[in-house]
């Protein structure tokens, strides 16, 4: 079992390799290259954590110029003004090229193998690959299989020179579309090269409950059944679906953010000690848990919620007779004997009164005040950790108050909060290291769709709820 020194001991390589390194950027015009994946690599630039001699190529379909496109990346990229210095932004930008071409053309592939060559030639080394898949996932086969057959997806060797792929949500709409998206992953690339993104999973607030409980010999001898009462897990956005509707509404709720974020955040609090925190150790641990949850129906009401937003059938490409759910509540159970009978309530919405993503876990009621303590983990915003406890009012009389114990990272002094990586800095950062701790495995993946084709099953006669933009509750 590890102590609390060798957790916070534990050595992960975080240097990021000086070998030349080449990240082309499928869908660089695409939204989420200009709010995600640009802004991301500029971060790492300006901390100085990629690699001295990095490229990166854009590719996508529309024709540009060297210049027309480092012009429209500038323009696009969603950072603030003054958030970096126009130094770096400029130096940044002079490491960006971009290469035309549909996404099935063979001949677009070959184009960007040339383009590769040079760069490798003028290093005079085969640069290190890493291929980010930002485009729907109906493109994928085609990328996968044009990166085999140009011979991109071939490493040079194991240590330098290597090649890896991102792959971004959503890993199939079901368990059979992902299992087809794996195999295919799987006869092209080895499973070390492979990195399934789950931005959730980078989350610091998300890792520091891994922290928080097995650093803490506190909480981890009463974290089980015969000491907890239940858990919620919400992820509550005041955003509406807004323009995503035309992809929004085939996929709802559900497969948007349960199959995934709300998962990975059950799993982190639900998985038992590692005994080491190797990635591979932490994503079977993680896998163990996700194999186990079983939905709750019947019963109470309140087992299981399925809500649509009034308006939501205005929305931009939503049909008008559309039923397919922005919130759900859902009750469930990890069969496992940690956890056997403690409900885990899972509970999205989109267009609810304030974002907020949050785990609450109740303790068991003493038996004399029936009062629980909860400890929440706040995912964000305000990110942080709070416990609710109780102490002896003042004055003559034996009674006792709820008062609060908070940790905020906001007041972790400067400069290490505003440094701190966001999801995605952390994304790249581990693919460039070889770090797969943050990314899904594919038992994580199948396990997580086997759950919601169950209860996607299970829920058809659910009525669909209305509530109003900005509720509370549902
Ligand atoms: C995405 C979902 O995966 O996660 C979106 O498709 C959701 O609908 C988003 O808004 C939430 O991510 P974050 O990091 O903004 O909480």
């Amino acid at each position: 079992m590890p102590t609390t020194e060798t957790i916070l001991s534990e050595e992960k390589t975080t240097a990021v390799p000086m070998h030349p390194t080449t990240f082309v950027i499928f869908g660089v015009t695409g939204d989420l290259a200009a709010r995600k994946l640009i802004p991301a690599l500029l971060g790492l630039y300006a901390k100085h954590l990629l690699p001295t001699r990095f490229s990166i190529i854009g590719f996508a379909r529309r024709p540009f110029s060297r210049e027309e496109f480092r012009e429209l990346i500038r323009g696009r990229m969603n950072v603030k003004p003054g958030q970096f210095k126009e130094e770096d932004i400029k130096h940044f930008l002079d490491h960006m090229c971009y290469e035309q071409g549909t996404f099935d053309d063979a001949a677009a592939y070959e184009r960007l193998a040339k383009r590769i060559k040079e760069i490798d030639d003028r290093h005079g080394q085969c640069s290190n690959k890493l291929f980010h898949l930002s485009v729907p996932p109906t493109l994928y086969p085609a990328i996968l299989n044009n990166l085999a057959d140009s011979g991109l997806s071939t490493p040079c060797a194991d240590e330098t020179g290597w090649t890896r792929v991102l792959i971004e949500k959503p890993f199939g709409h079901d368990l059979e579309t992902a299992r087809h998206l794996d195999k295919l992953l799987g006869k092209l690339f080895q499973e070390e090269q492979i990195f399934r993104i789950d931005h959730y999973l980078a989350k610091e607030s998300l890792q520091n409950i891994l922290a928080f409980r097995f650093a803490n010999q506190l909480f981890e001898p009463i974290w089980r059944r015969e000491f907890i009462d239940k858990i919620h897990i919400k992820l509550f956005e005041s955003n509406t679906v807004g323009d995503r509707g035309d992809s929004y509404d085939p996929v709802g709720a559900l497969k948007d953010v349960g199959q995934n974020h709300m998962l990975m955040m059950l799993a982190a609090v639900a998985m038992d000690r590692p005994d080491n925190f190797d990635a591979e150790t932490i994503r079977n641990k993680r896998a163990q848990v996700l194999k186990k949850i079983k939905a709750a129906f019947g019963g109470s009401a309140r087992c299981a919620i399925r809500g649509q937003y009034a308006g939501y059938t205005s929305e931009e490409n939503v049909p008008k007779d559309s039923k397919t759910e922005t919130y759900f509540r859902l009750k469930s159970f990890v069969n496992s004997s940690r956890w056997k009978g403690v409900p885990f309530y899972l509970e999205a919405g989109k267009a609810m009164a304030e974002n907020k993503t949050e785990i609450d876990v109740y303790f068991k009621a003493g038996k004399k005040s029936g009062d629980q303590n909860i400890l929440t983990f706040r995912i964000q915003p305000d990110e942080g950790i709070k416990i609710k406890f109780f102490v002896k009012t003042p004055g003559h009389e034996f009674m006792v108050e709820p008062k609060t114990l908070k940790f905020k990272y906001a007041d972790v002094p400067a400069p290490n909060w505003q440094s701190m990586p966001n999801d995605y800095e952390r994304l790249i950062h581990d693919a460039f290291v070889g770090d797969q701790t943050l990314f899904a495995s594919t038992e994580e993946i199948m396990s997580s769709w086997k759950f919601i084709e169950a209860v996607l099953k299970s829920w058809t006669n659910i009525p669909l709820s209305s509530y109003a933009k900005g509720a509370k509750e549902v």
